[in-house]
Order: structure tokens, then sequence, then C-alpha cells
């Protein structure tokens, strides 16, 4: 399988959301991201990850983000401070704005599925959602109980399995999977994630009932997972 280049990716010159100050820098390192998260068996540096606080934010006002997410209902299920209260409910502390908006302008769409979802986010103005996002982004990281040991997902995690064409899940979900930003392209938060929710996000990509990944790129690789594999994944990333 050649894994596709994401679908959103600008021209590796472009130097769209980036801040002034990273100059010439962060231009290289443009391309050198949008190049290592295509390619499996190799991790990013740590300056690859290193991300700052007003990326993962974004523009929207985290106060007013904390109101209308009580108001609307979300920290109902989603937790008031981003930790959800059902293992089948994500978390959303920590993770990146611009993920989060992503997801709940696809689920406005359609293009993401899911009852209750599309009906919590029908009402919602762009305002609100950069705001909620902003809101939980803004949150203590979302983490587990520890790394759960589990050589089988811990290789596929930093390895992924070359044989089979699957790539490593940290070139793009980052060390211990806490996300990266390539330019405008966000990869989640996944490392400390409930359990029950990424197991079941997984197997929605090996069936197709999940399709909103740039380039269908998830459903590529989780079609290429065994159930055995998904499951320890699911356990292993939730202890991340
Ligand atoms: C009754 C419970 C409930 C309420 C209330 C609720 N959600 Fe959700 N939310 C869920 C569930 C369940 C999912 C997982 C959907 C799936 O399995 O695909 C989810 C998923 C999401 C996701 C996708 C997260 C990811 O990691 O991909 C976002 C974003 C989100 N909700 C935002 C909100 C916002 C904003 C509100 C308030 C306006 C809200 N939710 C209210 C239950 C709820
Ligand atoms: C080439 C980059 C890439 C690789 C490699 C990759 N992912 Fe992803 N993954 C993404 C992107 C992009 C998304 C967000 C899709 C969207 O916008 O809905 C995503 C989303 C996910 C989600 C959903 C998160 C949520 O909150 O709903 C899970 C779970 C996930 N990936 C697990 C994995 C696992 C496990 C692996 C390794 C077997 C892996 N990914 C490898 C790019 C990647």
């Amino acid at each position: 399988m050649r894994l596709p280049r994401p679908a959103s990716l600008p021209p590796s010159g472009s130097r769209r959301h980036q801040p002034r100050s990273t100059g010439r820098w962060k231009r290289t390192s443009l391309i050198v991201i949008s190049t290592l998260a295509l390619i499996a068996s190799v991790k990013p540096t740590a300056a690859d990850v290193s991300e700052n606080a007003a990326q993962r934010i974004g523009g929207g006002n985290p106060v007013i983000g904390k109101e209308k997410s009580d108001a609307g209902r979300c920290q109902e299920c989603h937790g008031a401070d981003g930790y959800s209260s059902d293992a089948k409910i994500p978390h959303h502390a920590g993770q990146y704005a611009g993920y989060l908006i992503k997801q709940l302008n696809n689920f406005q769409a359609g293009f993401r599925k899911h009852n209750i979802m599309t009906l919590m986010s029908e009402d919602l103005t762009a305002a609100d959602i950069a705001d909620i996002a902003a809101y939980f982004a803004s949150q203590k990281p979302m983490r587990g109980d520890g790394a759960v040991i589990n050589p089988l997902a811990s290789n596929l995690f930093v390895n992924g399995d070359p044989a089979r064409d699957i790539p490593a899940c940290s070139s793009c979900h980052g060390d211990n999977g806490i996300g990266r930003v390539a330019d405008n392209v966000f990869y989640p938060v996944i490392g400390g994630q409930r359990r029950v929710y990424l197991r079941s996000q997984l197997a929605n990509w090996k069936l197709g009932e999940r399709n909103n990944s740039p380039d269908g790129i998830m459903n590529k690789i989780a079609k290429l997972l065994s159930d055995d594999e998904i499951n320890a994944l699911a356990d292993y990333i939730s202890g991340l």
C-alpha cells in the first residue's frame, strides 16, 4: 500500500497557520514533517512533536467555550474538564481544537455519522464550535493509567508492520499518541483516550462506517489490522 499525501496539505512552501517567528526552520520542518508522516518506520524528532498552546487551542475563546459547553450540555457526557463519564464517550481534554472543530463540522454535514452527535451539533454556530473546542483543548491533556504491557500493540504502534504495509501509528499520532500538527492537518491525540471508544473507532474505520479521514487513510490502515490487533491497540493506546 502506498500512503497517500493527506489531501489538505498545501504546497510545502506554504506558511499558513505557522507563527512568523519560526522562519526558515519551520519551512524546512514542514517538508520534513509532511514526508515523515507518510513513512512508517521513521519517527518524528522531538522538534517535530513540539507544539505550542496557541496552536492547540486555535482561534476560539476558552472562557466563553466553558459556558457554552455547559449550556449546550456537552459537559454532561464529555465531562466538565473534558474527561468523559462513559467508556463509549471520548475524552476531549487536551485534544487539538482543530481536530474537534473538524469532527463537529463533519457531524453537522452528515459526513461522520452518529445519532446523538448529529443532534447535539446541529444548532451550533461556527463561533460556538470554535469556543467549545478551545475550552476542551485548553484542559489538562487526557492520560491513561500507565502503559499496558503489550508487545504486539507497542510494536505496531512504534514500528508498524512494513511487511504488511502497516505504518507506525506514532508516525502521525506522535510519541505516546499525544498528537501532532503538520501545518493544517491535525493528527488527533489518541494516547490516554477511552479504550472502548478507541476500539469502536478502529472497528468503524475497518468496516467503513466512519469515512471522514483525509484520503481515507484510517480506513486503509484499519483494514490491514486483525480484530485481535485492534483490541490490543485499543488496550495499549488507552494506557499511554
Ligand atoms: C448524550 C451524550 C453526549 C452529549 C450530550 C454530547 N456528546 Fe459528543 N459524543 C458522544 C459520543 C457517544 C461520541 C462518540 C461518537 C462515535 O462513537 O463516533 C461523541 C463524540 C464527539 C466528538 C468527536 C470526538 C473525537 O475524538 O473524534 C466531538 C468533537 C463531540 N462529541 C463534541 C460534543 C459537543 C461539542 C457537545 C455539546 C454540544 C457534545 N459532544 C455533546 C456523546 C455525547
Ligand atoms: C498517515 C497518518 C496516520 C497514521 C500512520 C495513523 N493515523 Fe490514525 N488518524 C490519522 C488522521 C488524520 C486521523 C483523523 C481523521 C479525521 O479527521 O477524522 C486519525 C484518527 C485516528 C483515530 C480516531 C481518533 C478519535 O478521537 O476519534 C484513531 C483511534 C486512530 N487514528 C488510530 C490509529 C492507529 C491505532 C494507528 C496505527 C495502527 C494510526 N491511527 C495510524 C492519521 C494517521
